[in-house]
């Protein structure tokens, strides 16, 4: 195993009606801009509950944050937190909304030019405007990591910052809120949440006994639970379990020790800023070309998910390891969702060496848990996607 610092500051208030607790976790004093998504909050109940709970507290709301946050409208936010002195930011969305509200956090007291450099030279953020969230959707796991991703429209960038200073203060896990999600984000949240546990577990035998019987577990969960959820989102049991899974799948925790990949998300992310795919969707295009093409440096851990995970017991370990691909893929597709770039857009062809350009110009050089994976390398992987 290697050596490994965990801290993860963030308070979980996890479970049936505790959105009223925000009464007692924002403070009296602060003056709170409430930041939420495009209006599912105003539909379901979720928008009410939190004015309920903050009737005593100043607040300002900002809306319309798009899914896939869009630098220009978090723009228009940062100007109403330098205008009305707010101390205080709240978000009440899905990874989008955390997202952008992470963003805010960290630019509301960024000292440099624009804040757009916060994200294109990675500047890792020590301190940000505190922040709560109250999670509305289940799937990234960003109510409780540090970690963000904006897009850009403008340049069709998607990039990704973090630090330190951005873990949410505190995060309200209802998992009531997962009864009216449409059914295609309920199977983004399900990919999304299973292929983080794959990013930090897909790589090479380390001796982590825990951390991989951790991630094997949120695999499990999830599969167990996914029909579940997609048959009946009231079905506390499974929404519950869905929720859980979600956030343990990207809270840091199971990362700790061990290898991690990413090269899924980092090219994921591309397809996204490009097409305007889901995100979930473009890691479920990725990620089994991702495994076929670096089949040799991942069979050990492939074998072992396919054991452990899909219970496959018969054949060589390469034929375990061939198995558990073609199950994660099958897994993806009853779930609806499609795994090919063909099957979202007309316009694949050059998408492959676009990518490589983009990754060439960034001086992307060594994605992987061996920093091995080269552009050209990723070029080709998103050619098996096609
Ligand atoms: O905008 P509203 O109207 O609220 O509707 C949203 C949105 O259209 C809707 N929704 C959310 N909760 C709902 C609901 N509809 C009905 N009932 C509810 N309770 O769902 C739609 C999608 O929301 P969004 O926040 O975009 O989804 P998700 O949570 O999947 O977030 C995706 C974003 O997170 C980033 C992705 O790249 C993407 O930009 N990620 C963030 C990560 C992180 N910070 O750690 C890691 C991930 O890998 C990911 O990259
Ligand atoms: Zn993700």
């Amino acid at each position: 195993m290697n050596n490994f610092e965990f801290k993860n500051p963030t308070k979980i208030i996890f479970g049936k009606d505790t959105i009223k607790n925000l009464e007692q976790e924002i403070p009296k004093d602060a003056k709170v801009l409430l930041l939420y998504g495009g209006g599912s909050i105003k539909k379901n109940g979720i928008y009410d509950q939190v004015k309920k709970a903050l009737k005593d507290v100043h607040v300002v709301e900002f809306g319309g944050i798009p899914a896939n946050p869009e630098y220009a409208k978090l723009m228009e936010a940062l100007n109403v937190i330098k205008d009305e002195n707010i101390t205080y930011l709240l978000a009440v969305g899905g990874g989008s909304v955390i997202d952008g509200t992470k963003f805010l956090s960290a630019a509301a007291l960024y000292k440099g030019d624009t804040p757009w450099n916060i994200l294109s030279d990675n500047i890792k953020t020590e301190k940000g405007m505190p922040f709560g969230t109250v999670l509305t959707l289940p799937a990234t796991g960003s109510e409780m990591n540090s970690g963000a991703v904006i897009t850009r429209e403008e340049t069709k960038e998607k990039l990704a910052m973090g630090g330190p200073g951005l873990f949410p203060v505190f995060s309200i896990l209802d998992p009531q809120v997962v009864s009216t999600i449409p059914e295609r984000q309920l199977a983004n949240g399900l990919t999304d949440a299973f292929t983080h546990v794959l990013e930090q577990y897909m790589t090479y035998p380390i001796g982590a006994l825990l951390q991989d019987r951790f991630a094997e577990s949120i695999m499990q969960t999830l599969i167990e639970v996914a029909p579940k959820v997609m048959k009946d989102p009231t079905d506390y049991k499974a929404t519950s379990n869905f929720m859980w899974s979600c956030t343990m799948a990207l809270n840091g925790l199971i990362q700790k020790g061990v290898p991690t990949d990413w090269a899924v998300h980092a090219i994921g992310h591309e397809l996204t800023a490009l097409y305007g795919i889901d995100h979930a969707r473009t890691l479920a295009i990725i990620a089994p070309s991702h495994y076929k093409f670096n089949f040799e440096a991942k069979k050990e851990k492939l074998a072992q998910y396919a054991e452990r995970v899909w219970n496959i017991t018969e054949g060589s370990q390469e034929d375990k390891a061939h198995a558990a691909i073609a199950k994660t893929e099958a897994f993806f597709h009853e779930l609806g969702i499609d795994t090919k770039l063909s099957d979202y857009t007309k316009d694949y062809k050059d998408t492959a060496e676009t990518i490589y350009k983009r990754f060439k110009d960034r001086g992307w050089n060594g994605l992987g848990e061996h920093q091995s994976l080269t552009p050209e390398n990723v070029k080709e992987i998103v050619e098996m996607a096609y």
